[in-house]
C-alpha cells in the first residue's frame, strides 16, 4: 500500500505519455521555451512504462489516467494503452479531443470508459484563440462520437478572467440535453503560464454565474475527489469545479504522477521529483524509491504555496510547466 505521512493512501496514478501537443493553449503551453527544449527528453518506452506501471499495481494503485501534452500524438499511443489494459486497473485518458475518432476501436479494446476533453469555449473562434489552433468543430464532433459511443465524458474547462467567463453558463446550459460532466478547472500556476491572481476565476464567482440563470443542486462527494460536482433541475449532465486554487482539496489526495521521462512527481506542484526511468535501466529495484517518494509527500500543494481565496504568494514556485508535468 502507497501510504504518506498523513495517513493518506494512494491508488491513482497518472501518467504522461508525452510533453509535445498538437494545440498551444495557453494556460499549458510554456512560452519562451529555448529552442530544441524538448529533444532532452528521453521518453519512456512502451515496455519500460508497462513495467513501472505494474510495480504501482502491484502496490495499491487501481486507475490509471493517460496524460500529456496530448498522450494521442504519441507514435506509439495505441501500443502503450493495449499493454497497460492488461493491469488489473481502471484505465482513463485526458485528451484534447483533436485524434479521438482514430482512437475509439482501442479505446474499446482496451477497456477505457472514460475519457476527460479539454475545451475551453464553445465559440470557435475564441477557441482557436486560446489553443492557438482552428480545432473547435471537430473537437465537439469528438465529443459526440464518444457519448454515442456510450463513453463518460468530462469536458475541461480552465475559467480564466476576461477570457471565457462569460461561458460558464453556455456550458451549463449544455448539460440539459447531453449526459456530460462539464467541470470548470480554476486557472493554476505553472512554469511560463504568466498565472496571476486577478486571472483566476474562483469556485465562488463560477457558482454565482451559475446562480443567475440555473437552479441546481450539489451531488455527493468522496474525499478523494478534485471536483465538487452540481446538477441543474432537470438536466441530464452535470456540472463540476475543481478549485484548487481558492478551497485546495489536498486533505483526500490519492494521486501520484509519473512524467513522460520517467520522473515520479507525488504532487502537481512538487519540487522534487524521483528518476525512477533512470533506476530501471539501472536494473534496481524501484518500489523503495516510488515508497519514500510517497511517504514525502508534503501536506498540501507540493509545500510550495498556500492558497486563500486564490491570492497565494507563488513567486518561488519550483516546478515544471504543465506540460511536462501531464495535467
Ligand atoms: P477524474 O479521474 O475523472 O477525477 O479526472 P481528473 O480530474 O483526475 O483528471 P483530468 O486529467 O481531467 O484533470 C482535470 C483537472 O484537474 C486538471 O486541471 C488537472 O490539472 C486537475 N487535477 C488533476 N489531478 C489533480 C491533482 O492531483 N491536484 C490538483 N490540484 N489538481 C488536479
Ligand atoms: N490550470 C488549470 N488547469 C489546467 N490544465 C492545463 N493547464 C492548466 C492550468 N494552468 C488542464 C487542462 C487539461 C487538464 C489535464 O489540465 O484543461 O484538460
Ligand atoms: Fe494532491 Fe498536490 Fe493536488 Fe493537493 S495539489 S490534491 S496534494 S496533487
Amino acid at each position: 500500500m502507497l501510504k504518506d505521512q498523513f495517513n493518506r493512501v494512494h491508488n491513482y496514478l497518472r501518467i504522461s505519455l508525452t510533453e509535445k501537443c498538437n494545440l498551444r493553449c495557453t494556460y499549458c503551453n510554456p512560452v519562451d521555451l529555448p529552442k530544441g527544449y524538448f529533444a532532452h527528453f528521453d521518453k519512456m518506452l512502451p515496455h519500460e512504462i508497462e513495467q513501472i506501471a505494474a510495480v504501482f499495481v502491484q502496490n495499491g494503485i487501481t486507475k490509471i489516467r493517460l496524460t500529456g501534452g496530448e498522450p494521442l500524438v504519441r507514435k506509439d499511443a495505441a501500443d502503450i494503452i493495449l499493454r497497460l489494459s492488461k493491469l488489473p486497473v481502471k484505465l482513463a485518458i485526458t485528451t484534447n479531443g483533436v485524434f479521438v475518432h482514430d482512437f475509439l476501436d482501442t479505446f474499446k479494446k482496451a477497456g477505457i470508459r472514460s475519457v476527460n476533453v479539454s475545451l475551453d469555449s464553445l465559440k470557435s473562434t475564441r477557441n482557436h484563440l486560446i489553443t492557438g489552433r482552428d480545432v473547435h468543430s471537430g473537437v465537439v464532433q469528438n465529443i459526440q462520437l464518444l457519448l454515442k459511443n456510450n463513453f463518460e465524458v468530462k469536458v475541461n474547462v480552465v475559467v480564466m478572467k476576461n477570457v471565457n467567463e462569460d461561458e460558464i453558463v453556455d456550458f451549463v446550459a449544455w448539460t440539459k440535453e447531453e449526459p456530460i460532466q462539464v467541470r470548470f478547472i480554476e486557472f493554476m500556476p505553472f512554469a511560463g503560464n504568466h498565472w496571476s491572481s486577478d486571472k483566476v476565476f474562483s469556485y465562488k464567482e463560477i457558482l454565482e454565474k451559475v446562480d443567475e440563470k440555473f437552479t441546481y443542486y450539489q451531488l455527493p462527494h468522496q474525499k478523494q475527489d478534485t471536483a465538487l460536482k452540481f446538477k441543474a433541475n432537470g438536466h441530464r449532465g452535470t456540472f463540476a469545479i475543481i478549485s484548487t486554487m481558492s478551497q485546495p482539496f489536498c486533505s483526500g489526495c490519492n494521486r501520484l504522477r509519473l512524467t513522460t521521462d520517467g520522473k515520479m512527481k507525488n504532487c502537481l506542484f512538487s519540487k522534487t521529483e524521483v528518476d525512477i526511468l533512470g533506476a530501471l535501466r539501472k536494473g534496481e529495484d524501484i518500489l523503495p524509491l516510488i515508497s519514500q517518494c510517497v511517504w514525502d509527500k508534503q501536506e498540501s500543494l507540493g509545500g510550495q504555496f498556500t492558497s486563500v481565496n486564490g491570492k497565494p504568494d507563488v513567486r518561488h514556485i519550483e516546478n515544471r510547466s504543465m506540460i511536462h508535468i501531464g495535467g
